[in-house]
This record gives C-alpha cells, sequence and structure tokens, in this order.
C-alpha cells in the first residue's frame, strides 16, 4: 500500500508533468487541477488544524484556542528524489523551502496577515461559526460559510468533516455542509474528535458505529493533544503513543481500536487518495503520448539537425515527457 509520502511524491510528479505539458500549450493545467485535494472543514476550535497535522504526522499548522485560522492555508508536502529529506513549501512563497518546521509555522502566522490566490493539496480552513462576535459585520456568518463552501463544492476535494464529541454531532456543521455538496458520502470521511473529554457517562458509539450518520467511509474517532499537552509541548510520537494507548484501554472504545485513531485516518485516507489518483494515470500517460506524436511531428517540421535555440527546449520537453511517461507505466500496475 502507498504511504502518504509516496503518495505526495507522485501528486507532486503529476503537477510537474501538468506543468511541462501545460509549457507546451497543452491541456496539463486542467489535469493538475483535477487531482484531489484535501480539506478540513468544522467548527471553530473543532480540532481541524489538529486532524490534518496529525494525518500528515508532522507539526506545522498554527493550533489552539485563541488561534483562528483566517483564511484557507495551503501546504504541499514534498519528498526529495534522493529519498529521505523532507521539506514543506506554501503555494503563496514556492522558493522557500523549510525543513525547520517551527519555521514553517511562523510562515503561516506571517502569511495569515497577506493575501494571496491559493490552490491546492491540504487545506485548513477557516472555522465556520453561529455567530458573529464583537467587531465583526453580521455577514461574517454567511461569508465564511461560502468561501467553505467554494473549496469542499469541488469534486475533487476530499473533506474531513471534523465534529467534536463533546458537542452534539446532530447539529455538527461539518456534517451538514459535508451532506449538502457531497450527498452520497463519496469524498467524506466523518472524523469524530475531543471523544477523551465528552460527558462522563455519554459515548460517541452510535455515530462511529454508523447509526447515527450513515456515510460511505467509515467515522474515525480521534484523540487529538488538549491545550495543556501543547503547552507542555508534547511531540507528534508521544501525542500518538498516547491516542492509542487511549483507545487500547477504552472501556467503550477498546472492540474498535484498531480502526480508531489519526494514524488509522491517515491510512484510510492514503488508500482513498491511492484510489483517485490512480484513476487519473491513464488520462494523464495518454495527454503525454498525444504531447510526444505532436512534438515529433513539430520536429520533423522544422527539420532535423535543428538549430540549438528553436529546437532545444522541444528537446527537452520531450525528454521529460518520455520519463514521465516511465514513471506513470510504473504506477499502472
Ligand atoms: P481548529 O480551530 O478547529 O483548527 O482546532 P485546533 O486544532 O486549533 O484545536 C483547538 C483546541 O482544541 C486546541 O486547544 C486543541 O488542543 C484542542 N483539541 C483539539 N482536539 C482535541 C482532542 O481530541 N482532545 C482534547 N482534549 N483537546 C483537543
Ligand atoms: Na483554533
Ligand atoms: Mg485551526
Amino acid at each position: 500500500m502507498a504511504t502518504m509520502k509516496s503518495l505526495i511524491g507522485l501528486i507532486n510528479k503529476i503537477q510537474r508533468a501538468c506543468t511541462v505539458l501545460g509549457d507546451h500549450g497543452g491541456e496539463g493545467m486542467s489535469l493538475w487541477e483535477a487531482l484531489p485535494t484535501v480539506a478540513v472543514v468544522g467548527g471553530q476550535s473543532s480540532g481541524k488544524s489538529s486532524v490534518l497535522e496529525s494525518v500528515v504526522g508532522r507539526d506545522f499548522l498554527p493550533r489552539g484556542s485563541g488561534i483562528v485560522t483566517r483564511r484557507p492555508l495551503v501546504l504541499q508536502l514534498h519528498k526529495t528524489e534522493e529519498g529521505t529529506t523532507e521539506y514543506a513549501e506554501f503555494l503563496h512563497d514556492p522558493r522557500k523551502r523549510f525543513t525547520d518546521f517551527a519555521a514553517v509555522r511562523k510562515e503561516i502566522e506571517d502569511e495569515t496577515d497577506r493575501i494571496t490566490v491559493v490552490n491546492l493539496t491540504l487545506i485548513d480552513l477557516p472555522g465556520l461559526t453561529k455567530v458573529a462576535v464583537e467587531g465583526q459585520p453580521d455577514s461574517i456568518v454567511q461569508d465564511i460559510e461560502n468561501m467553505v463552501r467554494s473549496y469542499v463544492e469541488k469534486p475533487n476535494c476530499i473533506i474531513l468533516a471534523i465534529s467534536p464529541a463533546n458537542q452534539d454531532i446532530a447539529t455538527s456543521d461539518a456534517i451538514k455542509l459535508a451532506r449538502e455538496v457531497d450527498p452520497t458520502g463519496e469524498r467524506t470521511f466523518g472524523v469524530a474528535t475531543k471523544l477523551d473529554i465528552m460527558d462522563k457517562g455519554t459515548d460517541c458509539l452510535d455515530v462511529l458505529e454508523g447509526r447515527s450518520y450513515r456515510l460511505q467511509h467509515p467515522w474515525v474517532g480521534i484523540v487529538n493533544r488538549s491545550q495543556a499537552d501543547i503547552n507542555k509541548r508534547v511531540d507528534m510520537i508521544a501525542a500518538r503513543r498516547k491516542e492509542r494507548e487511549y483507545f487500547e484501554t477504552s472501556p467503550e472504545y477498546g472492540h474498535l481500536a484498531s480502526r480508531m485513531g489519526s494514524e488509522y485516518l491517515a491510512k484510510l485516507l492514503s488508500q482513498h487518495l491511492e484510489t483517485v489518483i490512480r484513476q487519473k494515470i491513464p488520462s494523464i500517460v495518454a495527454l503525454i503520448n498525444k504531447n510526444i506524436d505532436e512534438i515529433n511531428a513539430e520536429l520533423d517540421r522544422i527539420g532535423r539537425p535543428i538549430a540549438v535555440d528553436s529546437g532545444a527546449q522541444l528537446y527537452t520537453i520531450l525528454e521529460l515527457c518520455r520519463a514521465f511517461d516511465r514513471v506513470f507505466k510504473e504506477h499502472l500496475d
């Protein structure tokens, strides 16, 4: 099974191939835009940023009760060709590469105050609200909902619908919006956070076992870091261990332990992404081959051998297309 990391590598190759095809005047860009994105949707402080981080397995987003994501943050994760080194890059400044994830967080905090056009991959959306707070226009509630909807209504957007289990999931804004834009539930994952701080004597089994709100994908229960954990700087590895222990020793959820938690959610999401991405590969290979044919025809027309200036770029694109063709064909079986 593909890991999130290897999928990220594949997605980036597809994006680069699409850029190359786009450079050659092809339809590369539209394919790129059709690639899956993952967005977290939910009320304020429902745990959206925490879930997105634990799915990726890295600390990089601003989190906490006082911290609000004011506009969509779009993050692309990369793996270098040689292998292990990971770095993060934001679409608003692709020249800057971050390996220090504290600097990444700083950059997000700075970027929240700037305005740019955004594109794709992992999207941390602002929280849905029910009422405007002091100093905000009344239209803010509807404005946020419209903006969030504009992301999640796209058919290529995979929705992590975050609902805190310590509130009534029947009134979950995330589920309401997800139902509206994805009625069949094929691209929605229901995520119940904060299982650890539910009222004593209550549990979330009706939801987690699919009796209350049936979705196509199974619901996943999550225990993220609490504010106290964040203050104590509990790291991702320790947080996951704690979460695993929580489920394994839980009287309510013990029987579901293997299907609960951030790691399981990451696995479900990887599987789904892999399926969706694989479905795109045949049309990408077809497009690449169409480009190879066109470039060859163009080179024949120019006449070979050709002057360096006029032909060099075409040769480069041709070589890149051939290389991508080989790479993607490996992913076809
Ligand atoms: P966002 O506003 O939806 O992005 O939510 P954050 O991820 O920033 O989390 C908001 C607050 O809730 C933070 O203080 C988190 O520590 C806390 N929190 C999130 N998920 C959980 C959880 O599963 N359990 C507990 N105890 N606290 C959580
Ligand atoms: Na928050
Ligand atoms: Mg947030």
